[in-house]
């Protein structure tokens, strides 16, 4: 893995733009979102990779999609025999196809309302960016640390986590990964496929629960 990438990220995207996610998917943006085919497709290709870096080994597994919206991933997962909860803010986006066979549940990814060992996996696919994407911002810091408490309490011992999110720079990876290690007992990694390609680049992070 190279680690000459830069993020030079020049647009502003919609997370620095909007400080509640709800304000941006909603109306017609939601209906965007929610009916392409194409977002449809390149998720399906994320979720693909996060679990070929799960390496489940057996199909009949409690998958946890944190911050699904329309449920892309746990439609996939779903479809290949996994057994889904999917959990997301944005109750029109787990309203938009019936998808009542994935557990939807409103829910806040920081603040999961499950119990103890619950599953033996989670995804969480393009929402991570929302949580915490301002290193100077205290609370963004205190929701990351839940998260991955609560991510860490809900996993079943020697279970993993794959979570591919957009930061911004480098530096909030590199924030990322520290928060979360300091704050539980995960073993993780940064995956970077394509990192010299800004278009093409997807990043994951992998966690261990290792107890
Ligand atoms: C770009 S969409 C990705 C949706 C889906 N994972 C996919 O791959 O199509 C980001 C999603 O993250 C959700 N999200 C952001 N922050 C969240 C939070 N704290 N708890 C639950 N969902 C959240 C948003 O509501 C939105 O549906």
């Amino acid at each position: 893995m190279s680690n000459n990438y830069d993020f030079n990220v020049k647009r502003k995207r919609p997370e620095e733009i909007y400080s509640d996610v709800s304000d941006y998917f909603k109306g017609e943006i939601l209906e965007q979102y929610a009916s392409s085919k194409s977002i449809m497709k390149t998720q399906e290709e994320i979720t693909i990779r996060a679990l070929e870096l799960l390496n489940l080994e057996r199909d009949d597994l409690l998958i946890l999609d944190a911050g699904s919206g329309p449920g892309f991933t746990a439609m996939y997962l779903n479809e290949i025999g996994y057994k889904t909860v999917a959990i997301d803010l944005i109750s029109e986006f787990l309203n938009y196809y019936d998808i009542k066979e994935l557990n939807p549940i409103v829910a806040d990814m920081c603040l999961p309302p499950f119990k103890p060992s619950t599953f033996d996996a989670i995804i969480s696919i393009s929402a991570l960016q929302w949580i915490y994407r301002d290193i100077e911002n205290q609370q963004m810091s205190l929701m990351l640390k839940s998260l991955s408490k609560s991510f860490f309490q809900i996993l079943k011992p020697n279970s993993r986590v794959v979570i591919q999110f957009y930061p911004k720079s480098k530096k909030i990876l590199e924030n990322i990964g520290k928060i979360i290690t300091e704050s539980t007992g995960f073993h993780g990694n940064f995956i970077i496929d394509h990192p010299n390609s800004q278009r093409k680049r997807k990043i994951y992070l992998l966690l261990e629960k290792e107890t």
